[in-house]
């Protein structure tokens, strides 16, 4: 397949360039620095440094849609909220856009989106049909979503992600050295849910989604089990083998980090109906063997 890629220099995006690329699928990845392609994707992956690029002579079969300034990384003033919209609801209409004027048209288009678009359900399990939140982060989902679905005439699917773990960075990365140092911490009440997923099992539903047509909508991109950040916390401890005897306020992260605090102090408990309705099975089902994993695969 000739693919194309939005997103692909970023954790998931490399981890899933590399899997494509194991299957011999040529890749084109559009990026805001097309220099750095080659070197984070691999040799083979095309660069396009805007839409405005993609030649008419240019066929994609696929399309995969994941590029969004991280979430977590600034404050959300009003001007951070416009760009978290226009990195992903913004490129996603243009996308939608430039597809409408394709000779030939992908036949599959994988968008993204993340378990924040069912808002803060601490206590309940949630399904592809559960109902969407509606603080910032869950309407940023549910926008970003509604851009990729006006597509026509396309297969689309919809990535709604959740807290993918791997030793090459994202918040886990982040995690790793406090917990090292015995520094790790419950953050609030320890009762928000966290939806996790192992990046291998990630890829593994990305490539599934690719190229099974059955399957289209809205996917659970998570592992069958979440688990509180209490139990994350002792999890994670656990596999390091140091204690986090530390409870991190939920005043003081508020005040440290504003609005944006819900997403370390809210969180929900997603399920993969879907994928797993389609028999799809996870080689990380548990956190202790997801978190082994990473961890062996951080040392080597
Ligand atoms: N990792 C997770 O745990 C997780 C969980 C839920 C949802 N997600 C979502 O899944 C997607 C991929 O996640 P990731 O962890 O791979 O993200 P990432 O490592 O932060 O990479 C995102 C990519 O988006 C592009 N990007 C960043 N800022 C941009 C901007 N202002 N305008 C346009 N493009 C921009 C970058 O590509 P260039 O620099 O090449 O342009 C970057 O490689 C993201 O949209 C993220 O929100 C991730």
């Amino acid at each position: 397949m000739n693919i194309l890629m939005t997103g692909g220099t970023g954790l998931i995006g490399r981890a899933l360039c590399k899997a494509l690329l194991a299957e011999g699928h040529q890749l084109t990845v559009l990026s805001r620095q097309p220099a750095t392609v080659p070197v984070i994707c691999g040799d083979a992956v095309q660069a396009l440094s805007s839409l405005d690029e993609w030649r008419s002579t240019q066929h994609f079969d696929a399309v995969i849609n994941l590029a969004g300034a991280p979430i977590a990384d600034a404050a959300w003033r009003e001007a951070r909220k416009q760009v978290l919209r226009g990195s992903r609801i913004g490129l996603t209409e243009k996308l939608v856009q430039r597809i409408a004027c394709a000779a030939h048209k992908p036949t599959v288009l994988l968008s993204g989106s993340a378990v924040g678009y069912y808002g803060n359900r601490p206590d309940v399990e949630l399904d592809e049909q559960s109902a969407a939140g509606a603080d910032f982060a869950a309407r940023l989902c549910a926008d970003w979503e509604n851009a990729a679905l006006q597509v026509e005439g396309v297969r689309v699917c919809l990535l709604r992600t959740g807290l993918v773990l791997s030793a090459q960075g994202g918040l886990l990365g982040r995690m790793l050295l406090p917990f090292k140092l015995a520094m790790g911490a419950r953050l609030g009440n320890g009762r928000q849910g966290m939806s996790w997923v192992h990046i291998d099992d990630y890829v593994a539903m990305v490539l599934r989604l690719l190229h099974d047509e059955q399957l289209s909508g809205p996917f659970n991109m998570t592992a069958p089990h979440p688990v509180s950040n209490a139990e994350f916390t002792r999890q994670l401890a656990q596999a390091i083998g140091r204690p986090a005897m530390f409870v991190m306020p939920g005043c003081f992260l508020r005040w440290l980090m504003g609005e944006r605090a819900v997403l370390l102090l809210e969180g929900q408990r997603v399920l993969p109906v879907r994928m797993q309705a389609a028999g799809f099975k996870f080689s990380y089902p548990d956190l202790t063997g997801a978190l082994s994993a990473v961890l062996a695969a951080s040392k080597r």
